[in-house]
């Protein structure tokens, strides 16, 4: 097993004001997706943008084993010369996918319809998450798996040599169950068909489009429903990716809650099925506005603008937006911590499977803090104490878990005495440069070692 080396705790201080500009890092969602389509494309495709975080690397290493070319050129430029659908050769190795649940379950739907085997693992977080979601429907395919109790990594699969296509109804609220499955579909014969009843990001969809697979999405009664013609020859392809709305998170929640800052984030890929949170902060009264709003590849892409919002308040944040800002709870928990009034969020048991039990986490740190936080099954209640009034100065677990580790470090810019994590090492799978980022912006960012 894999794990991310001596941990390393890290404080926040209380700071002054933020100001100025957050270049945050690539899309990690749309970078893992570079990869991967890159190396089921015939020729060369160019990425300018990768994110060069761990997650990513390790899906970089995984397409190598499969028998791609990628080639680092740095700075984010990369190349991916693709050995085509159904291409795959068989890996020499395990597949170590360390703390991805996308880089693992993207890669299994990825090969899971060649006929070949691939022993895949991680590290102490994603070896506890569920890959049965994905293993059932691959299944349906022809692909076997074995794996420990529970459909717990490290798990094998063995390649379905005839596959099938496959109709698919998507059990929960997950883009990378769906993913898995249109990959997968990629090496079948005919139509497979994905169907999910609440919208998830679509960069798969767009992008399969884009290296000229045959794929249609429709709205129905049933929900979306996504149409994929089996074995296409995918054409390389030129990509830029966007700027991490997930990232940008944290620097915009960060300036919202730390008197007298003005932040401004540019480039950021306001895709629907990503840009949840930033709404959800409008309505909570937070001073963030959309400047030079435009297009960008067929997305649309703005700068965001932070201000320090003195009259935050709490709100019910409605359960059908979960999906768009589903890795953003973390971080918007802390903005209620600062708010009048409690933060209602329902309909959010998926973070209870993401690189730790998310609600569970942040519901140990924030009353750790002087927070109240009362949660169920699905649903959790941050009441606000308002600006001035959160104690922090504790440390607080981060559970192998990069967003947990940055919400607790935003935290701790604005409460009364620092915050600190236990380990801010997972930060590196995500946002390599957060701590220079946060750190040129004027927060007070250490690493306690000895
Ligand atoms: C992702 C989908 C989401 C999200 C994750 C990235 C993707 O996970 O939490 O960070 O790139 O498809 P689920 O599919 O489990 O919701």
């Amino acid at each position: 097993m894999s794990g991310h080396g001596t941990p390393i705790p890290m404080t926040s201080r209380p700071c002054g004001p933020l100001k100025g500009e957050a270049n945050v890092p690539g899309d990690k969602s749309i970078s893992h997706r570079s990869l991967i389509l890159g190396a089921m494309a015939v020729g060369k495709s160019h990425i300018t943008g990768l994110l060069l975080g761990e997650d990513v690397l390790d899906t970089a290493k995984a397409m190598r084993a499969f028998g791609a070319t990628v080639t680092d050129h740095g700075h984010g430029e990369w190349t991916v010369e693709g050995v085509g659908v159904g291409g795959f050769a068989e890996p020499e190795g395990v597949i170590d996918c360390g703390n991805s649940g996308t880089g693992v379950r993207l890669i299994m739907g990825a090969m899971a319809t060649s006929p070949i085997t691939a022993t895949f693992t991680g590290d102490a977080s994603l070896n506890g998450r569920p890959m049965g979601r994905v293993t059932d429907p691959l299944a349906l395919f022809g692909t076997q798996s074995v794996g420990r109790k529970g459909g717990r990594l490290p798990m094998t699969l063995v390649g379905a040599a005839d596959p099938v296509p496959v109709r698919y109804v998507v059990p929960v609220p997950s883009a990378q169950v769906k993913s898995a499955v249109l990959l997968a579909g990629l090496n079948a014969p005919g139509q497979t068909v994905v169907i999910e009843k609440e919208a998830t990001r679509d960069h798969t969809e767009r992008m399969l489009a884009g290296f000229g697979a045959t794929i249609t999405v429709e709205q129905t009664d049933e929900g979306r429903v996504i149409t994929l013609t089996g074995q296409p020859e995918l054409k390389p392809q030129t990509i830029v990716v966007p700027r991490d709305p997930s990232s940008a998170a944290f620097p915009v929640c960060a300036a919202i809650i730390t008197p007298g800052s003005d932040v401004l984030v540019p480039n950021i890929g306001l895709n629907p099925t990503r840009a949840g949170l930033f709404t959800t902060l409008q309505e909570m009264g937070a001073d963030l506005t959309y400047e030079n709003l435009r297009e960008e590849g067929g997305e649309p892409v703005a700068d965001l603008r932070a201000k320090f919002s003195p009259n935050l308040k709490g709100i019910a944040v409605p359960p059908a937006r979960a999906a768009s800002m589903i890795d953003e709870y973390p971080v918007l928990s802390v903005v209620a911590s600062f708010a009048q009034g409690v933060t209602d969020m329902q309909g959010v048991k998926e973070l209870r499977v993401k690189e730790s039990d998310r609600i569970d986490a942040m519901a140990k740190g924030l009353r750790a803090a002087g927070v109240t936080v009362e949660e169920g099954d699905d649903w959790w209640r941050v009441t606000g104490l308002g600006h001035g009034n959160v104690a922090g100065g504790v440390t607080v677990a981060s559970v192998l878990d990069h967003r947990i580790a940055m919400a607790f470090m935003v935290m701790g810019m604005a409460s009364q005495k620092p915050m600190t994590v236990d380990d801010g090492s997972p930060i590196a799978t995500s946002f390599p440069i957060f701590e220079k980022l946060m750190g040129d912006l004027g927060a007070q960012l250490v690493r306690n070692t000895a």
